[in-house]
């Protein structure tokens, strides 16, 4: 290979990858951590984002997924199966595609994004749609794998994935040469603050570096079942990726944020759209509706006065904006088409 040779390899030595492994990877991590300008004045601090959407599939699913496909296929697993909200599945897709192997997806009727539907099918994976929720979609997908030995459950409840998605810990700190202050995250099925805080608490115990960040982990307002404390039966959000309301990470993602001194919020879906119009308007970067809950979270935290000015914060943007493309486009003026003129082109810019 050339260049960057995907996570695994990057990070071998810490990865439960066994040296005759065959290493399934579409070169997936090394995403990069931009410095935003507008959150920094917003907020007093150093804000940057680390925008997953740059990951092959457009997630960070796909750290997880290069650990999970690589490690079924080794063991000799010939399909996997998981339930999303979408990122999951698209990812499991490419990755299985990848891999040789079968790959079914159980997603909640209706409530997925356009764009990830999209790639489950192009990756020829069986999408399967459930007359329920994410919640149920990971029970029947539970129940299944259970039953049926030989289909790997690639839901973040797989010991690889978590180990995939850790890196994206050591990845900031490689950059920059510490550990935020602060990491806000979205949180749903609550796999990845899992992953990130076991990434620094790594780097931790092995003196890479000497303090630990606070975890911020987002949620929407109608779908928070950690911050309520009680899990949410009919959980309700435009951040359709972050629709959950029972947790399989419950008690790592409360572990992450007692250890760490951190927090759970919950934001609005109203909040969650303006950190998204907001990332993409003024900081340039174009991320989808749950990951701009990390952004919420982090305006609503800092306007609290729970950030301390100065403070060095990470926000991970865990999808790319492309893949919700009627989100973006809602409420949009209808603006007709104006004739072949350059006349009308000036008209149009109010420069006539
Ligand atoms: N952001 C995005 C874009 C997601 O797709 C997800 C989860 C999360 C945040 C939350 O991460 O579950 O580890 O707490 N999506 C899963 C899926 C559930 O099926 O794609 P988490």
């Amino acid at each position: 290979h050339q260049g960057w040779p995907g996570l695994i390899e990057a990070y071998r030595d810490r990865m439960p990858v066994q040296d005759d492994w065959k290493i399934v990877t579409l070169h997936e991590g090394a995403t990069p951590l931009i410095a935003a300008p507008v959150l920094s004045e917003i907020t007093g601090c150093e804000v940057y984002l680390k925008v997953e959407g740059l990951n092959p599939t457009g997630s960070f699913k796909d750290r997880g997924m290069t650990m999970a496909v690589t490690n079924a296929v080794n063991n000799g697993k010939k399909a996997v199966l998981c339930a999303s909200t979408g990122n999951t599945s698209a990812s499991a897709a490419a990755y299985a595609t990848r891999a040789g192997m079968t790959c079914a997806v159980l997603i909640p009727e209706g409530k997925i994004a356009m764009g990830k539907l999209a790639q489950a099918v192009m990756h020829g994976a069986q999408v399967i749609q459930v007359q329920g929720n994410f919640d149920d979609c990971l029970e029947l997908a539970r129940k299944v794998t259970a039953e049926f030995t030989e289909i790997e459950l690639v839901n973040s409840v797989n010991p690889a994935r978590i180990e995939g998605q850790k890196t994206a810990s050591f990845e900031i700190v490689d950059v920059l040469g510490k550990a935020p202050d602060i990491h806000a995250l979205p949180v749903g099925n609550a796999g990845n603050i899992t992953a990130y805080w076991k990434g620094y608490r790594e780097y931790h115990a092995d003196g890479i570096i000497d303090t630990l960040p606070r975890m911020l982990g987002v949620q929407a307002a109608g779908a928070a079942p950690l911050v309520n404390g009680a899990p949410v039966s009919d959980p309700e959000t435009i951040a359709t990726a972050i629709r959950i309301g029972s947790p399989a990470s419950w008690n790592q993602a409360v572990a992450a944020k007692d250890e760490s001194n951190g927090q759970f919020r919950a934001a609005t879906d109203e909040k969650i759209l303006e950190a998204y119009r907001l990332v993409a308007g003024r900081e340039g970067v174009f991320v989808e509706p749950a990951s701009a809950a990390s952004v919420a979270g982090l305006l609503a935290a800092h306007e609290e006065g729970w950030v301390t000015p100065g403070s060095t914060v990470v926000c991970t943007v865990t999808g790319n904006g492309l893949k919700d493309p009627d989100t973006a486009l809602l409420g949009m003026p209808k603006v007709d088409a104006i004739p072949v003129d350059p006349v009308a082109v000036a008209r149009a810019l109010g420069v006539s």
